[in-house]
């Protein structure tokens, strides 16, 4: 087990630039991401734009297709809003390719996983890239609540595997958790927190505990704000507007649990409550509910809201 000083000590070593950074560290241009749904897209969209060559695997040609008209989409809307040239953005989307073969990952420095949030897909997952991608290459995983270290036990290089937990909507949330696993190595954290910081990122280093810093604090506080929709007799549109004016949160619990997906926050609290066994992070009853009628929130057009 390393000494949690010296975790401490990298961290201020990393913030004050990219020099400060272990020699060792990998140096990323190629980055692939493994699954283009709504994180993976988002993260490939941040990557292309901060310059990296960006691979994005998706199952079907289709699905690929549909992710990266949905990062040029988000990126037009940028050059109407001056936010950047269309030279920028046309060279931006250059900069993606999308494959359905885990082998086009082969020449990338940092794979990042975003696939479904299950134990075994990833592991199966993590297993394979341990074949096909260079030994040197570090392999990133973006799970909000498994644990990062039973992921990398399914490889034989387990200290080149880092979380890079990365928040929703993704391009549009600073924060990215650098997580430690228990093998990671010194060099693939740094490695991790010197891509965040070129992404113009706030990286958060941290140990692989259950819902590392943010969701370890998020979800049961998620949790006890649909508790309260039924406790204090309000409607959705009540609580949001009450967190929103009364605590200063950028949008209501009832919308942000929409935009999350109820089925990814039922999951997460579940994954939660089995390793700490803290009766806040179990879901709600009414949540659990909802996933089961497949009101998932904003991507099936109904949760709490309508969309
Ligand atoms: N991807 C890319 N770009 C997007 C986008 C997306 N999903 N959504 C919006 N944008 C772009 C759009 O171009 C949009 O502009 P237009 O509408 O003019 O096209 C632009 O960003 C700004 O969008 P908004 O006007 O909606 O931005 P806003 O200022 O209202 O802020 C917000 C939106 C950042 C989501 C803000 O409401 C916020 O911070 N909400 C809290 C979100 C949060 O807490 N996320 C964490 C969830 S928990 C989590 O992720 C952990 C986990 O593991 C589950």
């Amino acid at each position: 087990m390393e000494d949690r000083n010296a975790f401490a000590g990298r961290r201020q070593r990393a913030s004050i630039g990219p020099r400060a950074i272990d020699s060792c560290a990998v140096e990323v241009q190629r980055i692939g991401v493994v699954g283009l749904g709504a994180m993976g897209a988002g993260i490939a969209q941040v990557a292309v734009e901060a310059g990296f060559d960006v691979v994005g695997r998706e199952v079907t040609p289709e699905l690929g297709e549909a992710a990266a008209a949905r990062i040029g989409h988000f990126l037009t809307r940028k050059v109407e809003k001056g936010q950047r040239t269309e030279e920028e953005r046309d060279e931006a989307v250059a900069r993606l390719t999308t494959t359905t073969g885990l082998e086009a990952l082969a020449d990338c420095d940092l794979v990042i996983e975003a696939i479904v949030e299950a134990l075994e897909p990833k592991q199966a997952l993590f297993a394979e890239l341990e074949t096909i991608c260079r030994p040197d290459a570090v392999l990133a995983t973006n799970t909000s609540a498994l644990s990062v270290t039973e992921l990398a036990a399914a490889t034989s290089s387990p200290e080149r595997v880092i979380g890079m937990h990365f928040f929703n909507p993704a391009p549009l949330m600073p924060l990215v958790e650098v997580v430690r696993a228990e093998l990671s190595s010194d060099d693939a954290v740094d490695t991790g927190l010197a891509v965040v910081e070129r992404l113009g990122k706030t990286a958060v280093p941290c140990h692989d505990t259950p819902g590392f810093v943010v969701n370890r604090i998020l979800i049961p506080l998620l949790n006890d704000c649909v508790r309260v929709l039924d406790e204090a007799r309000v409607a959705p549109e009540a609580l949001d507007a009450a967190m929103t004016n009364g605590a200063g949160w950028p949008m209501g619990p009832c919308a942000l649990v929409d935009l999350v997906g109820i089925d990814v926050h039922v999951h997460a609290s579940e994954a939660l409550y089995e390793k700490l066994r803290e009766p806040r992070m179990a879901p709600p009853p009414r949540l659990v509910a909802m996933r089961n009628a497949g009101l998932l929130g904003r991507k099936s057009g109904r949760g709490f809201y309508g969309y």
